[in-house]
């Protein structure tokens, strides 16, 4: 065994400073960048901590040095040497690194570890395909910005349990064998060997759980968590993903509300040294959809949207006039400055809008003498005075606007916003926005295939009704608000929760809203209304979403790049190669019989 790893490191590779010029260390690490200069061999020595410069010199040692020369990028060394001054060395001093003032020059070398040479060049800045690192996800591992934020998330984590536990929250655990919770999404499920033909899903999230601690006594529950969810992938969606998950008894909106912000200004303070400011901004679901055209919506800037209706349905522009007529909803916003656009650039703008479903994008450009080009000729001066004035429109800007259904039209233009503020420079990273989005719906109306509606819950089915909608949301579904909010920050979603309905009556009539027969109530969840025969206290919770407050709070563009071994957006880890097949005998043990011949999942 090499002697020096029996002696053990003396520092890391970020640690030394100039008190420690002329003293004896030992060093460890991968071998990083080299260059030779004069005869001497300089190595970027790297660990987790930092990089370190050390020197071999051929006056000095010579086959000490010959032997420094036949190192290669990431073997791991360690090193004994002095530490001595770049510049008194004829060097000069490297400012980007703590370590940059100085180098240690090495006595006693051992290799403890050779590498091939990787599939690519371990740096901050790697222009490797995405799908390459991925496979060899341990070595992007190496690279810091990776190290940096997976640090920040060892950070975040442990400052959500301090401060929970702080306040006399417990950390407990849930299963993962479990049957479905239904939050909403598809369920990973898992075949029972000893039951066969029935299965275990993977928990969407502790919720019913966590409810059952409350009516277990726990009065103040939290656990960082993984839950799984089988959905549609996106940037800020994996399949599995960890949630901060908590649940308090005798709770109010205002005192959930009131905790979790404590905790994430202190999260943020705490892992990048952010003063997220003045009490967090609250906004109704009706008013962030009527301002910004999403219930998360990014406030640090305005440009908001404006409703039309009242002003065009009997303008000349028949889109405009039929939408309305029709049931539907006309907003515009207004992009200063926007008027020198090329018609060819405004016209661009609708490939933004499409895939929302919007049918066109309409625009003017407001000039001091009235509106020119698209629809201007359709609005006269008055109409044009009106909808500007909304818009609080100058000269020199432009007016976009759609027609469409409401939700086309609040999507198209939503997400028109955040594309215009995107490239405007209004949305940098490291400016920070938080907001509180309270009295959602109870319930969305689906349509299903054979053209008729059903409800469904828009949180969850446990999420409790404002006290003035218990009764009438059964007969009026769709006008009942819920005691439910979500924290929004730059326009994600990284929380949501509710109080929950904790009498039987109530959960019944959910359950009947939803269309579940009492039959399915009771095998799904005839243990929760059990429960709630029993003296449930009145209680209410929210979970966090971690990997996406990690990635907002590091300026990340990925949940990729906040954890630690991701699944790609088709759901698949490419390292390990999952999904995979499993052996014959394991379809047998399961008594499982494939649809058709097992496949390989596709490769990328
Ligand atoms: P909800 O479904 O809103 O609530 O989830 C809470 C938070 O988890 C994060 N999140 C995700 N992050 C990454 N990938 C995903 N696929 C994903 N899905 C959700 C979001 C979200 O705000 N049981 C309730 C909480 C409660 O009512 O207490 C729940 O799970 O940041
Ligand atoms: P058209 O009369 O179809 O040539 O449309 C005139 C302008 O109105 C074009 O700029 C279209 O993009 C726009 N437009 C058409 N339908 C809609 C709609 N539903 N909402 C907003 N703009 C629309």
């Amino acid at each position: 065994m090499s002697k020096l790893l029996e002696i053990g490191r003396s520092h890391t590779c970020g640690e030394l400073r100039n008190d420690s010029l002329g003293t004896e260390v030992v060093l460890m690490g991968w071998v990083g960048a080299w260059r030779d200069l004069g005869g001497r061999r300089f190595i970027d020595l790297r660990d987790r901590y930092g990089v370190t410069q050390v020197t071999f010199g051929e006056e000095l040692d010579a086959e000490l040095s010959s032997r420094g020369k036949q190192l290669r990028s990431e073997w791991v060394i360690a090193l004994r040497g002095v530490v001595e001054d770049r510049v008194a060395n004829g060097g000069s001093v490297n400012a980007n690194l703590p370590t940059g003032s100085l180098e240690v020059r090495v006595t006693e070398l051992d290799v403890l570890s050779r590498a091939e040479t990787p599939p690519f060049q371990i740096s901050d800045d790697v222009d490797a395909r995405e799908e390459l690192r991925l496979k060899y996800r341990y070595l992007d591992l190496r690279r810091g910005p990776l190290q940096r934020n997976l640090i920040a998330r060892h950070h975040f984590n442990q400052t959500v349990r301090n401060y929970l536990s702080d306040r006399e929250f417990l950390e407990l655990e849930t299963p993962f064998l479990i049957r479905s919770t239904p939050e909403g999404a598809r369920d990973y499920v898992v075949p029972s060997r000893v039951h066969q033909g029935t299965f275990f899903a993977l928990p969407q999230s502790p919720q019913i759980f966590k409810q059952l601690f409350m009516v277990g006594g726990y009065d103040k529950y939290f656990q960082i968590t993984r839950c799984f969810r089988d959905e549609d992938l996106r940037s800020d969606r994996q399949p599995e993903f960890t949630q901060v998950d908590m649940e308090l008894s005798f709770a109010t909106e205002e005192r959930i509300m009131s905790l979790v912000e404590g905790l994430i200004r202190h999260t943020f303070q705490k892992v990048i040294e952010v003063d997220l400011g003045a009490k967090f901004e609250r906004l109704t679901y009706a008013e962030a959809m009527r301002r910004f055209g999403k219930d998360a919506p990014d406030l640090r800037f305005g440009m908001e949207l404006a409703e039309l209706n009242d002003l065009v349905e009997d303008c000349d522009f028949s889109v405009f006039s039929k939408t309305v007529a029709g049931g539907g909803l006309v907003k515009a916003l207004c992009l200063p400055g926007g008027a020198e656009r090329s018609r060819k650039q405004t016209e661009s703008l609708q490939e933004v809008t499409k895939p929302y479903g919007a049918k066109g994008l309409a625009w003017a450009k407001v000039t001091a003498e009235g509106w020119q080009g698209g629809i201007s000729k359709f609005f006269n001066a008055d109409l044009q005075g009106a909808i500007g004035g909304r818009l609080q429109a100058s000269p020199g800007d432009l007016l976009l606007f759609v027609a469409d259904k409401p939700s086309v039209t609040n999507a198209a233009l939503g997400n028109l916003r955040l594309h215009l503020g995107d490239h405007l420079g209004l949305r940098q990273k490291g400016t920070f926005k938080a907001v509180w989005v309270t009295d959602f719906p109870m319930f969305d109306e689906v349509e299903l295939e054979d053209g008729s509606s059903r409800w469904v819950a828009c949180h969850h089915p446990f999420t409790a009704p404002q006290a003035e909608y218990r009764l009438s949301m059964e007969s009026d579904p769709g006008s009942a608000l819920a005691q439910a909010y979500d924290l929004v920050i730059n326009g994600h979603e990284m929380g949501g929760g509710s109080i929950r309905i904790h009498e039987t009556e109530v959960q019944e009539r959910m359950f009947r809203v939803l269309g579940m027969p009492e039959e399915e109530q009771r095998e799904k969840f005839g243990f929760l209304l059990d429960a709630f025969r029993f003296g449930p206290p009145p209680h209410g919770g929210l979970a966090l979403g971690v990997d996406r407050l990690v990635m907002e709070m590091m300026g990340a563009d990925s949940l990729r790049d906040v954890i630690a071994f991701p699944k790609t957006n088709r759901a698949q880890d490419l390292m390990i190669d999952a999904p995979g097949r499993i052996d014959k005998a394991q379809y047998e043990e399961l008594a499982l019989a494939p649809v058709s011949e097992p496949q390989e999942p596709t490769k990328l």
